[in-house]
């Protein structure tokens, strides 16, 4: 059954006190957009539309970010949740299928529910997913009786009777395509928001004859973000689950609750990942790898066998093969590391490529900017660079090739040759002594004075 998803993302967000569209905040390295856009996908919609107002340029960039098909449509002025899903229907007007509205700024729905709700199409004309609120606050209430739902009463407009249910609107309602635009067509304003409330198409589908039904999920999958406060409560939220789920797929976390994934990070089974650890987004951890103490990844792929840090820095681009040994305090970006390289101590690498084995010393330097370009540094297979070398890029260093300790190398070293680019050293017999003598004397002629 092909599947239409509408994201509405319109909305200002007044409290998170931000200039930033609320949608666009992240939780786990990632826009809250992204998140509902990835409960989405596990649908695989044929068409994924995101209704934008408040920022809708960035928000559209942030769509296309997460995939390029996305369309996005622009609600102006916006006049309530059923108007935004209104504007979707051009887009969709020749869709098969069922169609899903998700909130923007709801990150939690999980893929399972989404699919319940589907589900729960063959017995209804319209479904709902509700939740029951330890505080329902300011919720739209679910009027139900029996298995059937027969309206959604928005707290402003609910009687007393009605704001004391505890079965309350998620959001995220499921219809066929067409009959969820041509009940949305019908909806009016005239209740206490002068909105156009998407939650009226119940009571006007089942004025048509057609059924509609309530899905229950979690109350912890239907966290909205309004406030800097619920962004944080979410980031913990998300933090704990990803942890838990780690754990489960056989991933040791020496300390959990000190480690911090990203939306998209993927780590292996049996990789060992030790306390206080960050992983940015686009982070990748092979089968067996070891992450110690103190890492910051991003952007980066970690091949089994290989080892980081403690204390060491990926970012984007670093791309380390099996084996690979990085140790602390060494920083590797746009960088591929061949299997079996060691990158032990004190060291920064970035734009560049080093061949199997090669071993670099500590305090090696790729110089790969000149203070206007970058440019790339290319070590081959089984070299051995001296610690404290200056790689200034471009430049290559040949298969098999050393470069002396201290020294600066501005051209490129053949395969198999040693290159020394630093000044020769001079002994002076006895002259340490004399300068000895001559300093002890000037600092007594002080003391005295
Ligand atoms: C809505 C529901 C309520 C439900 C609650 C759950 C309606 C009328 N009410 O209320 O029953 O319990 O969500 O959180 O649907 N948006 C637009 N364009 C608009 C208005 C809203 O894109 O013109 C977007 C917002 O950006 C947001 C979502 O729709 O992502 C919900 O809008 P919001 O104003 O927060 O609705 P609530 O009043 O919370
Ligand atoms: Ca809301």
């Amino acid at each position: 059954m092909p599947v239409s998803l509408i994201v509405l993302a319109a909305g200002m967000g007044t409290r998170m006190n931000s200039d930033l569209p609320k949608v666009l905040h992240k939780v786990a390295a990632a826009p809250l957009l992204h998140h509902a856009l990835q409960a989405g996908a596990s649908l695989s919609p044929d068409k994924v539309v995101v209704v934008t107002g408040h920022g809708a340029e960035e928000v559209a960039r942030a769509a296309r970010d997460y995939d390029e098909a996305i369309e996005t449509v622009l609600q102006e002025p916006q006049l309530g949740t059923a108007h935004a899903v209104a504007q979707a229907a051009p887009l969709l007007a020749d869709a098969p299928g069922e169609a899903i509205v998700l909130y923007g700024d709801t990150p939690f729905i999980r893929p399972e529910t989404l699919q319940a709700m589907l589900e729960a199409r063959a017995r209804h004309g319209v479904v709902v997913l509700g939740f029951h609120a330890q505080d329902p606050g300011r919720y739209g209430r679910l009027l139900t009786a029996g298995d059937e739902l027969r309206a959604i009463r928005e707290f402003k407009d609910a009687t007393d009777e009605e704001r004391a249910i505890t079965l309350c609107n998620s959001g995220v309602i499921c219809a066929e395509t067409r009959t969820l635009f041509s009940l949305v067509a019908e909806v009016g304003n005239d209740n206490a928001s002068g909105e156009y409330y998407l939650t009226d198409i119940v009571e006007l589908a089942r004025k048509r004859g057609l059924s509609a039904g309530v899905v229950i999920c979690d109350e912890t999958e239907t966290m909205g973000i309004n406030t800097r406060a619920e962004l944080a409560q979410a980031e913990a939220a998300f933090q704990a689950r990803a942890r838990a789920e780690a754990l489960d797929n056989g991933v040791t976390l020496t300390a959990p609750e000190t480690v911090f994934f990203a939306l998209d990070t993927v780590i292996g089974r049996d990789a060992i990942i030790g306390p206080n650890v960050l992983f940015g987004p686009g982070v990748t951890i092979e089968s067996g790898a070891e992450i110690k103490g103190f890492c910051h990844l991003e952007g980066c792929h970690v091949s089994r066998g290989a080892d980081v840090g403690p204390f060491a820095r990926l970012r984007p681009g670093a791309e380390l093969a099996e084996d690979v040994h990085v140790g602390n305090f060494v920083e590797i970006k746009n960088a591929i590391l061949d299997e079996g390289v060691k990158v032990g101590h004190l060291t920064y690498i970035g734009d560049a490529d080093v061949g199997e084995f090669t071993n670099i010393g500590a305090g090696t330097v790729t110089c790969n900017y000149d203070g206007v370009m970058k440019h790339r540094t290319r070590i081959g297979k089984r070299a051995f660079i001296g610690s404290d070398t200056m790689l200034v890029a471009p430049v290559t260093v040949g298969d098999g090739a050393m470069t002396g300790s201290g020294s600066v190398i501005t051209e490129d070293v053949p395969a198999e040759a040693v290159a020394l680019g630093r000044a020769k050293q001079v002994n002076k017999p006895g002259l340490a002594a004399k300068l000895f003598e001559r300093l002890r004397a000037i600092k007594a002629a002080k003391g005295k004075a």
